[in-house]
């Protein structure tokens, strides 16, 4: 059997900590049988190493090993793309498609972030787990397939459970074994080593020399709470190692990189709290805002459905919540905006005020609506991503718990991670 160092030194896995080096012989041990393996842990701990190297150990090294992103493929096609669809199943399936699950017969398929799978294609996923068989969306032939499943999660999927949200049959069956990836804080020993792997290779990237931390650094580095784990810290590295003059980094310069230090160390800086302070009027704004934009999209929907089906009253029935949460919302609206602590001047100093329309020519006034609808779509996007960013933060990278406070769903939220790149 292949040793933990020689698997991490493959797999380019710094450090030496013994819960990383517990994941990794468990990877290493498991790969030869088909059982189905759970990996978990925060974001940006690692997870994605462990899959390939369960595969690359496994008799079915020569198969394929096809990595989905469950969070990232729309609810509409999911299945479709999972088990394949017979043409004509749906509009615009114009020919027949075979599935991953058809593709990767004998090899290996990763389920990332299998916490966003909806609960339809839980249930197929449940009947290929349990006897290899699936059937293709718009299809009533059984087919087989031998799959070996790797799942991935950085959410808990107990409270998902619990929720509603996931089938308990299938976490058990999916959870055979779990590998857990602990967060980096909880690894102190390796986040220096780290740090210096990353600066080694992005001197080398940028040719320029390799930057090194003080000693005073490598405390408040290793106390650092590192919320976006090894993500956050190699992309730490790279921005101190391309913007610093002086290559020896001090605590003080190394201090400016790292965002919401007050929250995340409490005892070093306490006064930078202020700023970070979520609860102050502006961000209420914001909420506001982007609770429009959303009940906006709300509406569109329900015009659409409207004016498609005609049939009001089935479309009112369908949507009694979505109506209600229009109505809701509007309330809460106007009881925000009733507040006396967000002043007039206040609200005025973020609204632009346009020249009047009137003393246009017909032609500007065409060109002036254009521009005033894409500055304001441009301040909604910057809004949305800093209250997107806020929440997260707040909520220490928990997505359900920061979608929550949004009041958009999970899905939406990961969509909007992926589109702004956070
Ligand atoms: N032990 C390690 N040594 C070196 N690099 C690492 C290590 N662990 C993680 N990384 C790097 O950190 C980054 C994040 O890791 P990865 O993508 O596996 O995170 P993840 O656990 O899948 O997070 P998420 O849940 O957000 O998808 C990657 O660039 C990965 O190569
Ligand atoms: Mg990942």
């Amino acid at each position: 059997m292949e040793s933990v160092q020689a698997t991490k030194q493959r797999f380019g896995i710094i450090g030496n900590d013994p819960k990383l080096n517990r994941a990794v012989e468990k990877s290493i041990q498991v790969a030869p049988t088909d059982i189905s393996v759970l990996v978990t842990g925060e974001s940006g701990v690692g997870k994605e190493s462990i899959p390939k190297i369960i595969h690359s150990l496994s008799h079915r090294k020569h198969g394929k090993f096809i990595a989905v992103n469950c969070g990232a493929i729309p609810e509409g096609t999911i299945d479709s793309e999972l088990f394949g669809h017979e043409k004509g199943a749906f509009t615009g399936a114009t020919q027949t498609r075979n599935g991953y699950f058809e593709v990767a017969n004998g090899g290996t398929i990763f389920l990332d972030e299998v916490g966003e799978l909806p609960l339809t294609t839980q249930v197929r996923l449940l009947r290929v787990l349990e006897n290899g068989e699936f059937i293709k969306v718009g299809s009533s032939k059984v087919q087989k397939t031998d799959v070996r499943i790797v799942a991935a999660t950085n959410v808990n999927m107990f409270e998902a459970i619990e929720k509603g949200k996931f089938r308990e049959d299938l976490y058990y069956r999916l959870s055979t074994v779990e590998i857990l990836l602990p967060p980096l804080r909880e690894r102190k020993d390796d986040i220096h080593l780290l740090f210096r792997k990353f600066a080694s290779d992005f001197a080398t990237k940028y040719k320029m020399p390799t930057i090194r931390l003080s000693d005073e650094a490598i405390i408040l580095l290793e106390k650092y709470r590192w919320s976006g784990n090894i993500r956050q810290l190699r992309n730490i590295a790279e921005q101190i190692s391309v913007l610093e003059q002086n290559r020896t980094i001090s605590a003080a310069s190394l201090h400016g990189y790292l965002p919401n230090i007050g929250r995340n160390l409490p005892a070093v800086v306490s006064e930078q709290k202020k700023d970070s302070d979520f609860s102050n009027e502006r961000e209420i704004l914001y909420k506001v805002l982007f609770d429009m934009k959303s009940d906006l999209n709300d509406l569109k929907k329900l015009t659409m459905e409207l004016m498609q089906s005609g049939n009001t009253q089935q479309v009112q029935k369908d949507n009694e919540g979505l109506i209600e949460k229009i109505y809701s919302t509007k309330e809460e609206e106007e009881i925000l905006f009733e507040e006396p602590e967000v002043s007039k001047t206040e609200m005025l100093q973020i609204t632009s005020t346009p020249p009047s329309p009137s003393t246009l020519k017909e032609d500007d006034k065409y060109h002036f609506a254009e521009e005033i609808e894409e500055e304001e779509t441009l301040s909604l996007h910057d809004k949305e991503l800093e209250l997107i960013k806020k929440s997260l933060e707040r909520h220490k990278g928990k997505r359900k718990a920061a979608a929550d406070e949004l009041g958009i769903s999970e899905r939406t939220l990961y969509r909007k991670i992926k589109q702004f790149d956070l």
